[in-house]
């Protein structure tokens, strides 16, 4: 029999073939994790007939560098190493020895793509020791645009990144003002996740900025996003239900006594939210943790998806109709990412969910990279036939 593709976007398990197409669409992504941003970049691509090249990747988890190989197996480079081995100049300063190399190999990009980590990080090494906290990572983005100047630069990061600072200075108006300096328009969002089709309650930060041959305003594009059918939790994940498998992908998490008693409790009274004599001591009280201990809604999106998904402690991540917590599969499946997306070269459940849950879910690039493509090709157009026009 044909195989048939499924018209759930999520369902799909061929990916598709990123890297066909005629006009190529140039990246490099920073902090890439597994991918989540460069897959998004791969969809609003391939939506426009455009190739997918990425010149660069780099995670220093080997890990994540590993998954996003396996994912896009045309990358030119996909680097393991600290972004600063990358890009170790100061802002402002003339390219280094090391950045000219960098560039050297990139080439001209169209987009840089980048979300550096939003909590601390302890694997600092000597690269990182002099750009040594997560505010300065966040600057190594703009650094990497002043060497690398792309048409389009997107950096994504947590709302309170906005609180964030770095030598007495925000760090998001630090990187406006030095991304203006090179001519850059810039633009900042906070963006909802859940008007764009994810199963997620999810709010990011982005930070847009877009050369003057990109030809396209950053505030235009945000206003464009944001339309998408609102999607729930069955729809994202309604049939992986009973999945038996030993893939630990699909491996239900085991919880220990005192929860599977918890989670019993909610569905034999049909319930959601735990009573507070059923929670350990220190969640009892004056709590503000509601949702830990949780049971989801089929009906509803999901909460916000982190590291914790594997446990009702971390959040409200116990299944709609079994007492268990979510399985990796099904955590991917709520960030948006395709049955296509392979994340068999991660070993444990531990490193599944740490790279899921730090995952930046696709839709995100694919809206804003989607809806620059457009707008860039409609304008393009449009000079054209202004051109064409008869004196
Ligand atoms: C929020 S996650 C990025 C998620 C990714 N952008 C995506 O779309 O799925 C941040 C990543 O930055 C990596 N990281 C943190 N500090 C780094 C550094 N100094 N150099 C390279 N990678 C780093 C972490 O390993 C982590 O995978």
């Amino acid at each position: 029999m044909p195989s048939v593709t499924p018209s759930h976007r999520l369902r799909v398990r061929t990916r598709p073939p990123f890297d066909a197409g005629s006009e190529p669409l140039r990246i490099v992504d920073l902090f890439a994790g597994c991918g989540g941003l460069t897959l998004g970049a791969a969809q609003a691509a391939a939506a426009n007939e455009r190739k997918l090249e990425i010149a660069l990747a780099v995670d220093f988890e080997p890990l994540a560098a590993e998954v996003y190989s396996r994912n896009f197996p045309f990358a030119e480079q996909v680097e393991s190493e600290p972004v600063e081995a990358f890009f170790d100049g100061e802002l402002g300063a003339p390219i280094t020895l090391t950045e000219k190399r960098t560039k050297a190999s990139a080439g001209a990009i169209d987009v840089l793509l980048g979300g550096p980590p939003c909590q601390g990080h302890s694997n600092l090494n000597n690269h990182t020791r002099r750009v040594d906290d997560k505010n300065a990572l966040y600057l190594r983005m703009v650094r990497a645009a002043e060497v690398l100047r792309p048409t389009v630069v997107l950096i994504e990061n947590v709302p309170a990144v906005r609180n964030d600072r770095h030598d007495g200075e925000g760090v998001v108006a630090r990187a406006t003002r030095h991304l203006t300096n090179l001519g850059y328009e810039v633009a900042e969002a906070v963006v909802d996740l859940d008007a764009l089709g994810v199963a997620q309650s999810r709010r990011r930060h982005i930070l847009l900025a877009i050369a003057a041959e990109g030809r396209v305003l950053p505030t235009s594009l945000f206003e464009s996003i944001g339309s998408d059918t609102r999607r729930d939790l069955r729809w994202a994940i309604g049939d992986l239900v009973d999945i038996v498998s030993d893939d630990p992908m699909d491996r239900p998490p085991q919880a220990k006594g005192p929860n599977r008693e918890r989670m019993q409790y909610l569905l034999d009274r049909n319930e959601y939210d735990l009573p507070n004599e059923l929670r350990p001591a220190c969640h009892q009280g004056n709590h503000s943790y509601k949702s830990m201990y949780g049971r989801l809604k089929w009906d509803e999106p999901a909460q916000t998806i982190t590291s914790g998904f594997g446990s009702i402690g971390q959040g409200r991540y116990m299944h709609p109709e079994r007492a268990r917590a979510l399985t990796a599969h099904e955590a991917a499946r709520i960030q948006g990412f395709p049955d296509y997306f392979d994340f068999s070269s991660c070993p444990t459940r531990s490193a599944l969910a740490t790279m899921i849950g730090n995952a930046v879910p696709p839709a995100l690039a694919a809206s804003l990279i989607g809806a620059y493509l457009s707008h860039a090709s409609a304008s393009t157009e449009d000079r054209t036939e202004r051109v064409a026009l008869p004196a």
